[in-house]
């Protein structure tokens, strides 16, 4: 039997964190012809995880240019992929997430006919700005799909009042549990350099920030929290991997550099930072991602932004929304570090697991085969 071709398209950090079990699920399976297309939208920080994973890119568009705009990915994007799928002969493409690789290679896709699994689909937070652009992004793209991989029952239902057909959603889980869980096994103490400045045993808070619409004023109010954290508490240390955007590493270069305790360093591997969430005492962050992470491995986290497309962290009681404002952030952040008992708390409600089991990769390739192979 002819094995079918499935093309999986990442572009950024966390799109191939979570479609590496993705890929490897499909390539365990011979049915199936799994090839990765990385559009190249992030550079060092993609191949970061590739390497982990021990996978390589098909092709690589490499379209990253420093500070890029929104038209530029976009444009690119959609032309490169484009032409990749021209001579690819797919039977079908998975995109994940809401990144502009995620929408404008969905875009390339829908434009050749050729059938769409998204992966984390349904995601809302209900305001088309914020994320931004992400929130436009996935609800774009899930009107183009055939599959709708909707992580949460929640997700599904969202899926279903835009009128996604019942037949083309399945909840499988969000395959970030299938990496993390993965990752867990595979290195307990860390590698970075960066690191070792850190005392064993020191208790640290993990800090990463980077969404577009935090750039400028946002991310100081951000920052501003974090000097009167470290200034109230003595003590505690802070590791703050900084994304590679220069926008986003002059902002906290200028308010935490050459501080004392404050650990500025490169994007941390998936197995350091993994290590980082586990060991730190709390987790201050404005990632998608890093919420669910957090929320399975039952770690406070404080999300950085007003609003959130997984309620299911919140709702859980593992995220806490803080938004960007200064005072709110080190009022929480204070609360966690002085108030007996308060991280324990939020631990002990983290029984439940909004984002699955980790098998959320065999769940999506189980239902390409039922429809592919039928
Ligand atoms: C992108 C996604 C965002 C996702 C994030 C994950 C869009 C519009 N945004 O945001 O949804 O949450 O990735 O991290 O799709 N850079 C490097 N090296 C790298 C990566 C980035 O130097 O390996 C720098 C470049 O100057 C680049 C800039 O960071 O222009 C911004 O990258 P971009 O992908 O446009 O935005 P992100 O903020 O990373
Ligand atoms: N991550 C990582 N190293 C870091 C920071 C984050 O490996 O230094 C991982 C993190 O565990 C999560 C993913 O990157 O799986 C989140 O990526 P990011 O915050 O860039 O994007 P988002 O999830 O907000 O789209």
């Amino acid at each position: 039997m002819e094995r079918k071709k499935v093309v999986c398209v990442i572009g950024t950090r966390p799109e191939a964190i979570k479609m590496a079990p993705v890929v490897k699920a499909l390539a365990a399976d011979a049915s199936f012809d799994v090839r990765v297309l990385a559009t190249g939208q992030h550079a060092a920080m993609l191949d970061q995880v590739l390497d982990f994973f021990g996978l390589s890119a098909d092709r690589n568009l490499h379209i990253m240019r420093e500070r890029q705009s929104l038209d530029y990915i976009t444009s690119s994007v959609l032309t490169g992929v484009g032409e990749y799928f021209d001579g690819a002969g797919a039977a079908a493409v998975l995109v994940h997430g809401d990144t502009t690789t995620t929408f404008a290679a969905g875009l390339a896709a829908f434009y050749r006919g050729i059938p769409i699994g998204h992966v984390e689909a349904g995601l809302r937070s209900g305001n088309m700005r914020l994320p931004f652009p992400e929130e436009m992004n996935r609800v774009l793209v899930d009107k183009m799909i055939t599959w709708g991989f909707a992580p949460t029952k929640l997700a599904a239902e969202n899926l279903r009042k835009e009128g996604l057909p019942e037949g083309a959603i399945s909840v499988t889980g969000n395959t970030v549990i299938d990496a993390l869980f993965y990752t867990i096994t595979k290195r307990r103490s860390p590698e970075a350099g960066e690191l070792s400045v850190l005392p064993d045993g020191a208790p640290f808070l993990l800090v990463t920030a980077h969404r577009r619409e935090s750039w400028g004023r946002p991310l100081e109010g951000i920052c501003e929290a974090l000097v009167e954290i470290l200034d109230a508490h003595p003590d505690v240390w802070m590791v703050v991997p900084m994304h590679k955007n220069p926008a986003v590493r002059e902002t906290i270069g200028k308010y935490l550099g050459g501080r004392d305790r404050a650990i500025l360093c490169d994007p941390l591997d998936y197995p350091d930072f993994v290590w980082a969430m586990n060991t730190s005492k709390f987790i201050l962050s404005d990632s998608g991602g890093v919420q669910e992470e957090a929320s399975a491995i039952k770690k406070p986290v404080l999300i950085l932004r007003d609003v959130t497309e997984r309620p299911e962290v919140v709702e859980q009681g593992s995220g806490l929304l803080v938004g960007v404002r200064k005072e709110k952030i080190l009022a929480a952040a204070l609360r966690l570090l002085e108030e007996p008992g308060a991280i324990a708390a939020i631990e002990k409600r983290c029984e439940a697991q909004p984002f699955g089991d980790g098998t959320a990769s065999v769940k999506i390739v189980n239902t390409l085969k039922e429809s592919l192979l039928k």
